[in-house]
């Protein structure tokens, strides 16, 4: 049993999804396209040719998907609203079939006990926005305010929690200058701009759903960060390091502080992110908590002849990695949540995903004994509490994921869920994994109780 004392008694203990991974249903109820619905047509864009299509047919079952919520005990739930259902074309229409389904899985949450943590974007962008330029155009920004407000006048009588924009990171670096998410491109003049108006766009949200939601909101953003180590002592190691903790960290932190672009790394990219008037005020616009979403470090060497920004991840040789080859390292959460803590003061901190994908076996009872998820689980939130041992204001955390889903590029192959899905039958099975973090949320919400098993639902 790890030591989990030092969390406060507050602890918010939740899982996390989104709506692209689980939902399936992409055509149902005046839905319209995603880019993610695009992207996945794209001969050998996603391991399989796997599609969101389906999922885990959430929209159809999520009566069964808030049973589990309540069987593993959760306080909190975050989940994301998918833009092209409430907005199909991303500006105009608004689709009362679209927000009539978040309006019932926000009560039946409620009536569960459940927290809802409502995710405004989760990488889904309206195709049709997309059509007319996409996050590097600026006026993408202002349509996310106006979603955001229209969910928030929705929603905002039940939900007071609200993440603006999951990984803007993913959405500039890794879908505008690698290519290997949506929409696919590979520039980065445009990424640079995409990253910006994310930003703004996660500013311009705040003030929306201040302004919309009946409720008082607590707002922000969700980072997916990591702490990063040369890869020797090098003097072109150590510039590397420096350089890709600009462009994983500080490139998103800094202007969410209050800081501005880092100068280091405009002069990196040798592009001015396009800033007009009081962008930068707007970004920094003071909100409630950082989200932070870790699930590794970077081990980095100078990578000269590489793109943006010239350094690369190595592996690290003789460590533990998980089925996505991602090193397992949870003192690089602790570390990450002080030194963000010290460096940007937040107000409060959430984990707001971390877990960890396995090839997991179903055996011939149809148990399944995730031990190594079930370790990363307990390890990482080991670290949180030491983390709150050395001060981090942190008041919660989020298991990635309540289901095993549809993890993007990589299709349905990696699981990272608390819960097992059969893809044939939709049919879920709790981990192993998933009574364990039942048992510790039960443990440490009732330190002298006796822990009883969590029931299996199939
Ligand atoms: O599945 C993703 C999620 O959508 C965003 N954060 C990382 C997870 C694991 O890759």
């Amino acid at each position: 049993m790890p030591d989990l004392s030092t969390l406060p008694p507050d602890f918010l203990w939740g899982v996390a999804t989104s709506a692209y991974q689980i939902e399936g249903a992409v055509r149902a109820d005046g839905r319209k396209p995603s880019i993610w619905d695009t992207f996945c047509t794209r001969p050998g864009a996603i391991d399989n040719g796997d599609t969101g299509e389906v999922a885990c047919d959430h929209y159809h079952r999520w009566p069964q998907d808030v049973a589990l919520l309540r069987d593993l005990g959760v306080g909190a739930y975050r989940f994301s609203v998918a833009w092209p259902r409430v907005r199909p074309d991303g500006v105009g229409r608004v689709n009362p079939a679209g927000l009539d389904f978040y309006d019932r899985l926000v009560d039946a949450m409620l009536t569960a006990g459940i927290r809802p943590f409502v995710t405004l974007y989760h990488w889904d962008l309206p195709q049709a926005l997309q059509d007319r330029g996409g996050w590097p155009r600026r006026e993408t920004a202002e349509a996310f305010a106006d979603y955001a407000a229209l969910v928030a006048a929705r929603l905002g009588d039940r939900v007071t929690d609200w993440c603006t924009v999951n990984e803007p990171l993913c959405v500039a670096w890794i879908g505008h200058l690698e290519g290997r998410m949506a929409p696919g491109e590979r520039d980065l003049g445009r990424a640079v701009r995409a990253g910006h108006h994310v930003l703004l766009g996660h500013g311009l949200a705040t003030a929306a759903i201040r302004a919309h939601a009946a409720r008082p909101a607590s707002i922000g953003p969700v980072l997916n960060l990591s702490p990063i180590d040369p890869a020797s002592d090098r003097p072109a190691d150590l510039a590397a390091a420096r350089r890709m903790d600009g462009h994983v960290n500080r490139w998103w932190l800094d202007p969410l502080h209050g800081r501005g672009y880092p100068a280091d790394m405009v002069d990196t990219y040798g592009i001015e992110p396009p800033v007009r008037d009081d962008d930068l005020a707007v970004i920094a616009t003071p909100t409630d908590f950082l989200g932070v979403n870790y699930y590794f470090r970077q081990v980095v060497t100078d990578d000269p002849a590489g793109p943006a920004p010239y350094a690369r991840q190595l592996p690290v040789p003789d460590a533990p990695h998980t089925a996505m080859d991602w090193e397992v390292h949870p003192d690089g959460l602790e570390r990450l949540l002080v030194e963000v803590s010290e460096a940007y003061q937040p107000a409060k901190l959430l984990v707001t995903e971390s877990g960890s994908a396995w090839p997991d076996v179903v055996a011939a009872d149809g148990v399944i004994a995730d031990a190594e998820r079930t370790d990363h689980l307990e390890r990482h939130l080991a670290a949180c509490a030491a983390a709150v041992r050395r001060g981090a204001p942190l008041a919660g955390y989020f298991a990635w994921s309540l289901l095993d889903n549809f993890e993007w590029a990589y299709g349905y192959d990696k699981r990272f869920g608390l819960v097992h899905v059969d893809y044939q039958t939709q049919r879920r099975t709790m981990k192993a994994s998933g009574a364990r973090y039942a048992d510790l949320i039960r443990t440490h919400q009732q330190p002298t109780a006796t822990a009883t098993p969590v029931a299996v639902r199939g």
